[in-house]
């Protein structure tokens, strides 16, 4: 491991004006997304739906990295280049999902620890001569009555702490992604008393296992009302408490925050981002790595058909400008209807 390389890519990637694209899903969650448009996944679409996204003119501007799914890591192109050399070409870092998924945690009824660290240090030797740069590690943890429990917490923080352990000493830089669930009726305060407690942990385990904080980036859920929440906080009392969350325990070493959208609707994510940043300058770069928030209008657009790959191209890219927008806190509503020539 090269620990100044480590920097400098855990650098690029949370980059002014830029952020990462969430593309990881897993075989079961893609079916979902592609059945939502009527189209059945296999191994086909599946590729064709990620060169739709990989192979987007521009892309590079406003995303500067991918995180594939391992079966797209070793896909090609129509053209026969494989993806990874697509993404050189575009300037965009490709990385890996490198768990193997969240499992139930024994003795906890609906909680989950994510698992994946056996035979790790084989799969990141692999992925980092398949060409990856950076790898993913996702713990899910929900609020509820006596949730998280301390042992999930705990178990969760250890297992992303021993991964990113592993990833920097394979050169990959990890992308320590601990998500705090919306479901729920909970609070903002709630979420936020949760989300603290679960950053503390994660940093405490990064320092006990050595991790270097220069080289990870952090992807956090934002601290926000549950989704059945009764009064949803709005965007300044998200924006105010998730930085205060983050500003209680994500020490200044970490080069980049890049939040998850985990439901959020896209433009609602856009206009978090925007406002956090709004209040800066922050001691991170406070950037997005959306799955979902950047991915949605583009499938919708796309809808399996290949005469639509341009139009979904350009729906991928108008949220990708979009958040550009809102890493400089020059985002507005506004924003929205501008036409691409005049950004
Ligand atoms: P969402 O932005 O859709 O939550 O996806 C991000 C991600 O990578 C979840 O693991």
């Amino acid at each position: 491991m090269d620990p100044q390389r480590l920097d400098e890519v855990a650098r690029a990637m949370v980059a002014p004006g830029k952020g990462i694209l969430a593309a990881d899903e897993s075989t079961g969650t893609i079916q979902k997304r592609l059945a939502s448009i009527g189209v059945e996944s296999t191994a086909e679409t599946r590729r064709a739906w990620r060169e739709l996204l990989i192979g987007a003119p521009g892309l590079g501007r406003h995303v500067s990295g991918i995180i594939l799914y391992d079966e797209t890591l070793r896909q090609s192109a129509a053209d026969g280049r494989r993806f990874v050399e697509v993404l050189d070409r575009a300037g965009v870092l490709p990385g890996v999902k490198v768990d193997r998924g969240a499992k139930p945690l024994a003795g906890h009824p609906g909680e989950t620890v994510t698992e994946g660290l056996d035979g790790l240090r084989e799969r990141l030797a692999e992925y980092a001569g398949l060409g990856a740069r950076f790898t993913k590690w996702r713990a899910v943890l929900a609020i509820g009555p006596g949730q998280p429990s301390r042992a999930c917490v705990s178990a969760n923080a250890h297992a992303l702490a021993r991964y990113a352990a592993l990833s920097q000493e394979a050169g990959l830089v990890p992308i320590v992604e601990p998500e705090v669930l919306m479901d729920g009726a909970h609070d903002l305060a709630r979420c936020e008393a949760v989300t603290t407690a679960v950053l503390a942990a994660v940093f405490e385990e990064l320092r006990g296992q050595a991790v270097r904080l220069e080289g990870l980036v952090l992807k956090p859920s934002m601290v926000i009302s549950g989704t059945a929440c009764p009064q949803r906080a709005g965007v300044a009392d998200v924006a105010r408490a998730t930085v205060r969350c983050l500003a209680r325990t994500v020490p200044a070493a970490v080069p980049g925050i890049a939040f998850l959208s985990g439901g959020q609707g896209d433009v609602e994510a856009t206009a978090h981002l925007a406002e956090m940043n709004r209040r800066g300058p922050h001691p991170w770069e406070l950037a997005f790595s959306y799955g979902r928030a950047l991915q949605a209008p583009a499938l919708k657009a796309w809808g399996g058909q290949a005469e639509r790959v341009a139009l979904a191209r350009e729906a991928l890219l108008h949220r990708a400008r979009m958040n550009g927008l809102a890493r400089a806190g020059a985002w507005t509503p506004e924003s929205e209807a501008t036409p691409a020539a005049a950004r």
